[in-house]
């Protein structure tokens, strides 16, 4: 007899996807069209907006309720999203495109929109979320990646599930990179959890490194030579990060002129309070033109997807912008 798989069981009720970037490196077309609305071919040939595949993602992992962190007055553009579309035109639709709309029209019921107000960087985008989420442990994921998983779980599961198992110390994801692309990435360094094969203690961030750097001071064993571990858009957090990007907003303490969340996560790694989860997958970065333009070849021909999943591409990952 076939085994029953267990239902899987998120330690998190809620997720957040700030939206509220400009979307600079996708300009003009970012100009008319909201970045996260841009397409995306789906291996089976459907065409989804690279939001929606978020949204599956987030959704999927068992979150109940999703907060959109949005510029004042884009509440409209993504809820275009969500709105039930017209009779007429739902009933010309095909049956998979009409299952597609129910669910989109499901999601919409469980989004909020959170205002960021002016735009100041990545933590405080996520630091205008702090009354949405209160004091629960929530899921981030930012919009410029896709992601594919190799193992059973998504990867965004794999990631709560390293956090359930950590007692609910805050993780991000890491994926292993080439020797020569980590001068494009943030990377991370520390020691490996007994007994946990994929879960670290990170010790040490550093944003962009050169190869020489990341030989010499970012080294992680059991990887093979000349690889390292970087970050690309996802995490589970406990609120105590809002405490740290509150101080940060406090003593105006910027890097490029904005709020990073790495300057808030770099704390909580030099108090061990935060853990990285190798992820079983890949990423996708559809953040600029060029690697979104691959991304878009490689998970369009990408032979199987089991979750919501993104794959890797060497291009894809280069120019990755780091927070
Ligand atoms: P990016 O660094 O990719 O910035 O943001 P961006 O503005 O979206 O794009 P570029 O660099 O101008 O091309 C990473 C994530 O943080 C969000 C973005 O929407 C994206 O999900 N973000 C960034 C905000 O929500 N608010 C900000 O002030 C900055």
């Amino acid at each position: 007899m076939a085994k029953e798989e267990t239902p899987f069981i998120s330690p998190v009720r809620k997720a957040l996807i700030p939206l509220a970037g400009l979307g600079t490196r996708l300009f003009p077309a970012s100009k008319a069209v909201k970045k996260e609305l841009f397409p995306l071919i789906t291996p089976d040939g459907r065409c989804q907006c690279l939001l929606q595949r978020l949204l599956e993602e987030a959704f999927s992992a068992g979150v109940e309720e999703l907060g959109l962190i949005v510029r004042p007055g884009d509440e409209a553009l993504f809820d275009s999203l969500f709105k039930p579309l017209e009779k007429a035109v739902y009933a010309r639709l095909d049956e998979q495109a009409r299952a597609e709309e129910e669910l989109l029209v499901s999601y919409g019921r469980r989004v909020s929109y959170i205002r960021q107000e002016s735009q100041e960087g990545l933590g405080h985008a996520v630091y205008c979320a702090r009354q949405w989420i209160g004091e629960e442990p929530f899921l981030l994921m930012l919009s410029d990646h896709i992601y594919v998983s190799s193992g059973k779980l998504s990867c965004a599961q794999q990631l709560l599930q390293a956090f359930a198992a950590n007692g609910g110390q805050s993780v991000l994801s890491l994926y292993p990179v080439a020797g020569e692309m980590v001068r494009h990435y943030g990377s991370a360094t520390g020691k490996w959890l007994q007994g946990q094969n994929n879960c670290l203690q990170i010790e040490k961030f550093v944003e962009k490194p050169s190869l020489e750097l990341a030989r010499t001071q970012l080294r992680m064993s059991a990887l093979p030579p000349d690889n390292f571990l970087c970050i690309y858009g996802q995490y589970a957090l406990n609120a105590e990060i809002f405490a740290l990007l509150e101080k940060q907003i406090c003593d105006n303490e910027r890097e490029r002129g904005e709020f990073q969340l790495s300057g808030a996560l770099a704390k909580l790694a030099r108090q061990d309070r935060l853990l990285g989860y190798v992820v079983e997958g890949e990423h996708y970065d559809t953040g600029q033109p060029r690697a979104y333009l691959q991304s878009l070849l490689g998970f369009a021909h990408l032979e199987t997807v089991r979750h919501t999943k993104g794959g890797g591409h060497e291009e894809t990952r280069r120019d990755t912008k780091t927070h």
